[in-house]
């Protein structure tokens, strides 16, 4: 007979079977908590930020730049100037430029030159930001405030 000061030995197989349902249950409780990682971006884009990112005369029509601390590809044409966001949609890598337009290195996203989305699983096209100009005369990038694709800023 047990009592609390003696409790009834717990046999082998039990100990076992009580285990392997806590080892299932935490690898499970694991997956559960990866797979709602997933849906959120591993890198997160400098939000709320915005930069002057000089004169509108270093950026002449036909350049493309990249303002690294921003994320962003200023795009300059004869329209005027735009700021395309270079962090991708899906989980926040940054992409590359290439010929056809904008690669995703981390799941193989691809983009057109615009930003279009061409190849998931990235869920959106890339951002454009707002391009304004300051008081100063210099060109303000606000990562903020998102306009419409193909908006360029001209002054
Ligand atoms: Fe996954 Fe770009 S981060 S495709």
């Amino acid at each position: 007979m047990s009592n609390r000061l003696e409790p009834e030995p717990v046999a082998r197989r039990d100990f076992l079977n009580l285990a392997g349902i806590w080892a299932s249950g935490l690898a499970v409780f694991g997956s559960l908590i990866g797979m709602a990682r997933l849906t959120k971006p591993s890198v997160l884009p400098e939000e709320g930020k915005s930069i002057r990112i000089g004169h509108a005369a270093e950026y002449p029509p036909g350049s493309e730049t990249v303002i690294p601390k921003q994320k962003v590809l200023i795009v300059s044409r004869e329209e005027g100037i735009a700021a395309i966001s270079l962090v991708c949609t899906h989980l926040g890598c940054i992409v590359k430029r290439v010929e056809a337009g904008f690669d995703c290195p981390c799941h193989g996203s691809k983009f057109g030159p615009a930003g279009e989305l061409l190849a998931g699983p990235a869920p959106r096209p890339l951002r454009w930001f707002e391009v304004s100009l300051a008081v100063d005369d210099r060109l303000i990038v606000d990562a903020e405030r998102e306009v419409p694709p193909g908006t360029f800023f001209s002054a």
